[in-house]
């Protein structure tokens, strides 16, 4: 079945991805479009959503996207940036000014299509510095907007010219804070565009299945299964699509796992009815050689990912003699970042586009039926192909596992004295204690790639330390992308790097302290509430006692591309301590306070 699709073209601003989720509940499909992609691109789509940005249109910033969009015949709606380039491109007016944060009053001046079901006043979310000022022919002024009672009304909150099948609303329809803005959203798709709403996980598995057989015929596909709801997910579709006999499961134990969770895995795979080629190969010391004395994060990517391909090839030939398909449970994101925008192919490697997957990509003997779904939807469709809620609830686990959480080092780093002081400045002004620790880690700032110094904050209660204190901070301080708090011991004493890589000692040490978290957010309640608990290990030794620090990154996220950090309560605080200062190696430990960006969910 062939969906009709709304391209959402995405600006940067910190929301496109939720207006294409937001289009996707109401039943249409959506995907996010480079602003620059060639015009064959732009003319797939029914309708087209021009995103947010941080970008400024007064001042002509980010204006070198491909402007053929305008050409195009079908509607297009402009949301805050988007909307101000809609004015500005038909002869308006947008001007630096006239800025709005947060909730707003709109009220609507014409009953239109794109407002069925919204009262004469409704709340909506703002977050602006620029504001259209005129409109070019053809536009109507659709309604205006107040950010509170007695302050003046600011126009042009949204414009529609029918004719020209323009619209644009200065407000984020796809933030839960617009009360109606998903109803916005599905009355552009749905009335406006006219696209029919088929876009069902019923319909999808439909298509997937007939794909699927189309395109594999009667060869045999390989899949590695690391047991995480994709990979499962993913083979089971294949199973159904050709017939558990074609698909050849591989599980690879590469010693970066967490603990027992290979034994796990196998059994969950064969109670889903997958045992009929299940392979299981132990390669952890294979892995482990490949990154002996490696400490850079990338390159630690690189030998995992081309380590896995080798083993994945070797047992291949094993068991296939002819040429096979590769199937992957790649989802959207993970082929957004790499492939896509400029962003995350720098920050870091995917370990399903290392080189030799892609050359199979371009060969065409890759499979990967949910490139196109948030996991969200992933966890809906493992729904319907009965996994059980055990199983559907896991946190994400990356691909690297356990590797990107052991962080290595020399033994001679040091932290920068011009980025000490001055972070210990910052943090004194905000009523706190702070101090850099020797060791970098990965970040995303500004949609690039930073390796920089964490800071450490302490001397106050977890509980003072609120979002916008610890914002303030990152924001202020240069050279780093990470605050952690100390939850232990309760003050920094002497402390030094050891040399140390990844090796099977530190992750039988990782994985224990990992095991203990994960029991810790279960007994508590709040594993539901945490998208991921990554649980890192750093070679850093205080006061001479023990052999690692331990961070507990607790974050929530819906698509894991942005997140903030969880806050722990009091108890589990409490809870979390004891039991881990209770392990012999434990030297300190930390409990990351980082928003993504500035830094990642995984340290690496
Ligand atoms: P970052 O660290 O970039 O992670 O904020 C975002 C999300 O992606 C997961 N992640 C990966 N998943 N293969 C995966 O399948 C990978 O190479 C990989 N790297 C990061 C990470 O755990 C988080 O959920």
């Amino acid at each position: 079945m062939k969906h009709d699709a709304v391209g959402v073209v995405d600006f940067g601003g910190q929301y496109a991805h939720l207006i294409a989720t937001k289009i996707r509940s109401a039943k249409v499909y959506a995907e996010i479009v480079d602003p620059n992609a060639p015009f064959e691109v732009f003319k797939r789509f029914k309708g087209i959503v021009l995103s947010g940005s941080p970008a400024l249109s007064s001042k002509d910033e980010a204006s070198d996207y491909n402007h053929e969009i305008f050409e195009l015949d079908v509607p297009i709606l402009g949301i805050c940036f988007g909307h101000q380039e809609i004015a500005k491109h038909y002869g308006g007016k947008v001007v630096h000014g006239g800025r709005e944060w947060g909730y707003a009053i709109f009220r609507r001046l014409i009953e239109h299509p794109l407002f069925e079901g919204w009262q004469v006043e409704e709340q909506v979310f703002m977050s602006h510095y620029d504001s259209v000022v005129e409109v070019g022919e053809g536009f109507v002024e659709a309604g205006r907007s107040r950010v509170g009672e007695g302050v003046d009304e600011q126009r042009f909150s949204a414009i529609v010219n029918d004719k020209a099948k323009r619209y644009g609303v200065q407000f984020h329809p796809e933030v839960d804070d617009t009360v109606k803005g998903d109803l916005l959203l599905a009355n552009f798709a749905i009335k406006i565009c006219g696209c029919k709403p088929t876009w069902t996980m019923e319909n999808f598995l439909e298509t997937k299945f007939q794909e699927t057989k189309e395109f594999v015929k009667d060869k045999p596909v390989f899949l590695l299964a690391s047991g995480g709801v994709d990979s499962t997910v993913t083979a089971l579709i294949v199973a159904k699509a050709l017939g558990g006999d074609k698909l050849h499961l591989l599980h690879i134990d590469n010693g970066l796992m967490r603990k027992d969770e290979s034994k796990g895995i196998l059994k969950q795979l064969e109670a889903l009815g997958l045992s009929k080629n299940l392979h299981f190969v132990d390669a952890g010391e294979e892995f482990l050689r490949g990154l002996e004395g490696v400490f850079d994060p990338e390159q630690k990517r690189q030998i995992i990912g081309d380590t896995f391909v080798e083993v994945l090839k070797k047992e291949a030939q094993k068991f296939l003699s002819h040429e096979y398909f590769l199937a992957q449970g790649t989802i959207y994101p993970d082929t957004i970042e790499t492939g896509g925008t400029k962003r995350a192919h720098t920050i870091k490697t995917h370990h399903n586009r290392v080189p030799l997957i892609r050359k199979m990509i371009e060969e065409g003997r890759v499979i990967e039926p949910l490139r196109e779904l948030y996991k969200s939807e992933v966890r809906q469709l493992g729904a319907l192909l009965g996994l059980s809620r055990e199983m559907l609830r896991r946190h994400p686990f990356p691909g690297p596992g356990l590797g990107v959480r052991c962080l290595c080092a020399r033994g001679d780093e040091k932290a920068d004295d011009e980025v000490a002081l001055s972070f210990a400045e910052v943090c004194k002004k905000y009523g706190v204690q702070g101090f850099v620790l020797p060791l970098k880690s990965v970040g995303v700032k500004a949609d690039m790639r930073s390796y920089e110094f964490a800071g450490v904050l302490w001397g106050v209660r977890y509980e003072e330390l609120d979002e916008g204190v610890v914002g303030a901070i990152l924001k202020e301080a240069e050279g780093i992308n990470r605050c952690a708090y100390l939850l232990y011991p309760e003050k920094p004493s002497e402390h030094a790097v050891r040399q140390a890589y990844v090796t099977k000692e530190r992750l039988d040490m990782l994985r224990e302290a990992d095991s203990i978290v994960d029991q810790v957010l279960r007994i508590h309640g709040i594993y539901d509430a945490i998208w991921q608990c990554p649980v890192v290990a750093l070679p850093l030794v205080f006061g001479g006692m023990g052999l690692e620090t331990v961070v507990i990154r607790p974050v929530q996220s819906s698509r894991g591309m942005t997140a903030r950090a969880y806050r722990f309560s009091e108890a589990v605080l409490l809870d979390l301590k004891a039991r881990l200062s209770s392990l012999d190696f434990v030297s300190a430990i930390l409990v990351d306070l980082t928003s993504k960006p500035p830094g990642t969910i995984e340290w690496e």
